[in-house]
């Protein structure tokens, strides 16, 4: 399965993407978690991507789409991938696109029909899951998630706090807060959704993969909406 998970943010990405990857064996392509890495270790990449992130405006398309080239390659990704964040430009849709088919035709398959190609042109991607949400409950989402960087895990003070405050359930390790997740660069990333990544989710649904979900509801809830979906 390829799948994309698109919403604003704070919709639940992050925190319906390791039910559904262990579910079907998927990798979870991540463009923001592996943004942050990048700037944590200051590659050539998380410095040029650092400010533009910093003030909650989306980071080029030359960039998250080199990245997202690089990561589809992992030997992991073969049975498929779950895409999160991106693509949130249109542009980014159609590069993704271009790749995917390159790869299901290019080399072995190159004997397939052209028509038959450009059918599959535009719809290698399965299903795109809407995290549809009223941008009114996102500031509390934000404002209280920790994360474990390595792992890109994030829990919330009040909707899904760690066994141990301050530590990773898992590994023992601190959380830290993302340094996006004020209230004021909250304001800029959900400009950025509305004027960008909308454009995304109609492109989509003229394809007809996408699927709308509740994301204001509680996680189990969505976790059975995202499972139905994937099971239709
Ligand atoms: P990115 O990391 O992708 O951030 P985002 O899209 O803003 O999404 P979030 O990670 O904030 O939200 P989420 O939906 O994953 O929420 P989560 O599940 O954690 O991108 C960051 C930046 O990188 C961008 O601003 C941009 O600069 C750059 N970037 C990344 N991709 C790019 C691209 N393709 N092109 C250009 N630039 C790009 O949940 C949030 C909190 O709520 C958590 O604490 C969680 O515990 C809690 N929660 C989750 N679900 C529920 C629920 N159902 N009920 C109650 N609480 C819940
Ligand atoms: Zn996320
Ligand atoms: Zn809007």
């Amino acid at each position: 399965k390829r799948l994309v998970l698109i919403g604003p943010p704070g919709s639940g990405k992050g925190t319906q993407s390791p039910v559904i990857k262990d579910e079907y064996c998927l990798c979870h392509l991540a463009t923001g978690d592996m943004l942050r890495s990048a700037v944590a270790a200051k590659t050539p990449l998380g410095i040029k991507a650092k400010e533009a992130m910093d003030k909650g405006e989306l980071v080029s398309d030359d960039l998250v789409v080199g990245i997202i080239n690089e990561a589809m390659k992992k030997p992991s990704c073969e049975k498929g991938f779950i895409l999160d964040g991106f693509p949130r430009t249109v542009v980014q849709a159609e590069k993704v696109s271009s790749l995917i088919s390159n790869d299901m035709f290019i080399g072995e398959k190159k004997l397939i029909q052209l028509d038959e190609m450009l059918e599959k042109q535009g719809t290698e991607i399965d299903k795109v899951l809407n995290f549809a949400i009223d941008d009114s409950i996102l500031e509390e989402r934000i404002t209280g998630r920790w994360i474990h960087p390595a792992s890109g895990r994030s829990y919330h003070t009040k909707f899904a706090p760690p066994k141990v405050y301050g530590f990773d359930d898992v590994t023992g390790e601190p959380l830290i807060q993302r340094k996006d997740d004020t209230a004021q660069v909250l304001k800029s990333r959900l400009e950025a959704f509305h004027k960008q990544t909308e454009l995304v989710i109609d492109y989509y649904a003229k394809k007809g993969v996408l699927a709308q979900l509740h994301a204001e509801n509680p996680p189990k809830e969505v976790t059975v909406e995202v499972q139905k979906v994937l099971s239709s």
